[in-house]
């Protein structure tokens, strides 16, 4: 409830799974209504609460549109945006095609510019945009060049906003998860490769859940939050921060 009593309203793409699923449960938990839209709408159903549905490819040149469109249409307002939708599995540079390339850009990064220009015409102050990064887009990694190029450019989007719209009372602040068990990693979790990169160099002892995301989305999303603006807030259980090697404690 926001201290005017309204009930605040959120937009979460990429809600029928994984991190997006568990924001959108977060924020309906918490009494917001909530807009969730993905392309797989069949999985979306099964939200329950004050929760509005459509089944849209982020990608789609009408999906902001619509999407802010059924946020005013069924609550009256939209007062926070959380752009999550996105996809991985990218290769070395020399190994991705235009058309790789093309498709991550289009999902990870042209569509978070286009739902926050579309949100930013009918937020008001006090709103705020969470876009969803990754520590891939602050440190270089193994394997994921248009991956990495489109959070770091969800990064610099990020700070760029911050300063253009904080004055207007809009924060804009990323989350960066290290590896999270979700759908998109459930599978390379049990890659042995994938799992001494990720999960052997975690200096915490269990892997990152769509539920941690969630609560740091919340937290940004906050009047606790009031004040921060432009930030990246890592989420990785000291990944990044370290140079942390499992093999090497003794
Ligand atoms: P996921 O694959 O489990 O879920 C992604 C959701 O986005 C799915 O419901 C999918 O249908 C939807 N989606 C994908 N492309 C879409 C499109 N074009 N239009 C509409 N919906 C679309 O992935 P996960 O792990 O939940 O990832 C969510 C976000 O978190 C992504 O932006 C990802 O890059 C980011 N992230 C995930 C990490 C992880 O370890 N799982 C780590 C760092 C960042």
């Amino acid at each position: 409830m926001l201290s005017s009593g309204v009930m605040p309203v959120v937009l979460v793409t990429g809600a029928a799974q994984g991190i997006g699923r568990a924001v959108a449960e977060r924020f309906l938990k918490d009494g917001y209504s909530v807009v969730a839209i993905d392309r797989n709408g069949e999985a979306l159903r099964s939200l329950e609460g004050h929760v509005a549905v459509a089944e849209l490819d982020v990608t789609a040149t009408e999906a902001p549109a619509k999407a802010v469109a059924l946020a005013t249409e069924r609550f009256g307002r939209l007062d926070c945006l959380v752009n999550n939708a996105g996809i991985g599995a990218a290769k070395p540079v020399h190994l991705t095609t235009d058309e790789e390339l093309d498709r991550f850009l289009a999902v990870n990064l042209r569509s978070v510019f286009r739902f926050c220009r579309e949100a930013l015409g009918v937020m008001q102050p006090g709103g705020c945009i969470v876009n969803v990064a990754s520590t891939y887009g602050l440190m270089g990694n193994v394997a994921a060049s248009s991956y990495a190029t489109t959070k770091a450019g969800v990064v610099g989007l990020t700070r760029q906003m911050a300063g253009d719209y904080g004055p207007k009372g809009i924060r804009v602040n990323a989350v960066a998860p290290g590896v999270i068990d979700t759908p998109l990693t459930h599978e390379r979790l049990k890659n042995e490769r994938f799992r001494r990169l990720m999960v052997e160099t975690t200096p915490f002892p269990r892997i990152g859940t769509p539920q941690d995301v969630a609560g740091a989305v919340r937290f940004l999303c906050s009047e606790d939050a009031g004040f921060v603006n432009g930030h990246v807030l890592v989420i990785d259980g000291g990944w990044s921060a370290t140079n942390y090697v499992a093999s090497a404690v003794s």
